[in-house]
């Protein structure tokens, strides 16, 4: 579903990715972990298309990111970390918006479930600036998911989020993980990482530092011991002097 080979970035003579090859298949949810500066940002936006890469293949539901970018686009979602909404747009004509744009048909049908699962329903006819951060967040949430997409690519969605928009945000990833989507997702909130991601994949200074399931990742640090959290693992794998 979400096939990347040698993807690199550079913001000039400064490498902010190096040749990270991975795959994510449908059902699975891969968190990307590091610590600030590790790439995660940089790596969603090239994957979602937002920035070209500098080196590298980013195929999306087989088609290829570079030389079929709508087909690929079509296929996937991004969602932010910092959301941007349109200041005279309402709710629900953000959402029209983007149904045009994405030639969703029947969108309408679509809207309101997504708008009250996302528990906006009631701020339908609201400007972005009569929304708390949590709640524009999750306009720009409802807006990525209208055209039902495959791929999806979250960059920090659970930040800013209350404990129940967290358990909710949580339920709708692995629901849609669970009908059949390719999800990235990074995080700090690594707790929260462990519950929703099937695979982890840890980056430092841009380069891959380990990669597989949970269990995997976590039988290559816990140096024997059972029970290694997610938290202690990171430490690990990206601690050092050379921090
Ligand atoms: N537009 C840019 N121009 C130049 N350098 C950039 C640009 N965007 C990011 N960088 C640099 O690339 C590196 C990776 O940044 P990135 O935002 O991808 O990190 P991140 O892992 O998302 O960090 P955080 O956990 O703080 O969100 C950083 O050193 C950053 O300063
Ligand atoms: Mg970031």
């Amino acid at each position: 579903m979400i096939e990347v080979t040698g993807l690199a970035k550079r913001y000039g003579d400064f490498t902010a990715v190096r040749d990270l090859s991975f795959t994510v298949g449908p059902g699975e949810v891969l968190g990307l972990v590091g610590p600030n500066g590790a790439g995660k940002t940089s790596t969603l936006r090239c994957l979602a298309g937002i920035i070209p890469a500098t080196a590298g293949t980013v195929r999306i539901g087989g088609n290829d990111l570079a030389t079929d970018p709508v087909a690929a686009k079509r296929t996937l979602a991004f969602f932010p970390d910092e959301p941007r909404l349109f200041d005279y747009l309402t709710v629900r004509q953000h959402l029209n918006f983007v149904a045009r744009v994405y030639g969703v048909a029947h969108h309408e049908a679509l809207a309101q479930p997504l708008l009250e699962e996302l528990e906006i329903a009631d701020k339908a006819d609201e400007l972005p600036g009569a929304l708390s951060r949590g709640m524009k967040q999750k306009l720009a949430i409802a807006c990525g998911l209208l055209h039902g997409p495959k791929v999806m690519f979250f960059d920090e969605p659970l930040t800013g989020l209350d404990p129940l928009g967290i358990r909710r945000m949580k339920d709708s990833i692995l629901k849609r993980a669970r009908d059949g989507a390719a999800i990235v997702l990074s995080s700090h909130l690594l707790h929260l990482l462990e519950e929703v991601c099937s695979h982890v994949l840890i980056l430092k200074k841009g380069g891959k530092i380990a990669a597989g399931t949970i269990a995997e990742v976590a039988a290559r640090f816990s140096q024997g011991e059972a029970d290694v959290n997610l938290e202690e693992i990171f430490i690990r794998a990206t601690g050092g002097s050379e921090n």
